[in-house]
């Protein structure tokens, strides 16, 4: 699979042709200016892990260039209906659900849910997402819980998206304690460096992983990786 990173939180995976696209956070971001234009990112898919501005800042707008369908929250779904989105399926941890290209599951995230106007979001999710070209994990923004341990009877995965960044999520160590769990060796690391709360040492991160015997891969932004 090829992930293309556009910065933050988002990330675009294509299979079956079918670009499927996490988490649209480019316009605000000032480390993807020049590099990313949220005005031409191809989506067929739209996954939100939750409401915050940091993860959905651009989707009511790619959502109507594209027509893309958003895959999200019950409450999120309900917000985005009263902005005139209605191709949204929505969804809640625990459920799964088979869109043809792929299937998804979404799994509980630690964290919190509100959207921008204040509207209650709903419970934060991460996604297990399952197709022939492979199996992948990300967890949006999330604490290193023990509910990670359930993954691995759920899928076989290829790789992993991990929040690395500290402060508002996981730090790179509970990423790699969080790897462990799910039983992956290849994590593409997200949430880190966009704000000043969030800077990280990049060679230090990479090798918290590597002497452990596992690989964390940084995408610059508007970059691609094949996992
Ligand atoms: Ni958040
Ligand atoms: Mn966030």
């Amino acid at each position: 699979m090829v992930l293309h990173y556009y910065g933050h939180s988002c990330f675009s995976v294509n299979i079956n042709g079918k670009h499927i696209l996490f988490d649209p956070f480019i316009s605000p971001n000032e480390l993807a200016a020049g590099k990313v234009d949220a005005g031409a990112v191809p989506a067929d898919y739209i996954l939100l892990s939750h409401g915050h501005a940091d993860h959905i800042a651009d989707c009511v707008a790619i959502a109507q260039r594209t027509g893309a369908k958003i895959i999200c929250a019950w409450e999120i779904y309900e917000w985005l209906g009263k902005q005139g989105i209605s191709h949204v399926h929505p969804m809640n941890t625990g459920g799964s659900w088979d869109f043809g290209d792929f299937r998804v599951k979404c799994v509980l995230a630690q964290h919190s849910s509100g959207l921008p106007d204040g509207s209650y979001g709903g419970n934060p999710m991460g996604f297990l997402l399952f197709s022939d070209a492979g199996n992948f994990y990300y967890s949006g923004d999330t604490a290193l819980t023990l509910d990670m341990q359930l993954i691995p009877r759920w899928a076989k995965l290829n790789f992993a998206v991990l929040p690395i960044g500290d402060n508002f999520t996981m730090d790179v160590h509970d990423a790699l304690a969080a790897a462990d769990m799910v039983q992956v060796q290849t994590v593409v690391g997200v949430h880190y460096d966009t704000f000043g709360f969030i800077k990280i040492d990049h060679a230090a991160a990479e090798k918290t992983f590597s002497s452990a015997g596992k690989k964390l891969v940084l995408v610059p932004v508007g970059g691609s990786t094949s996992v």
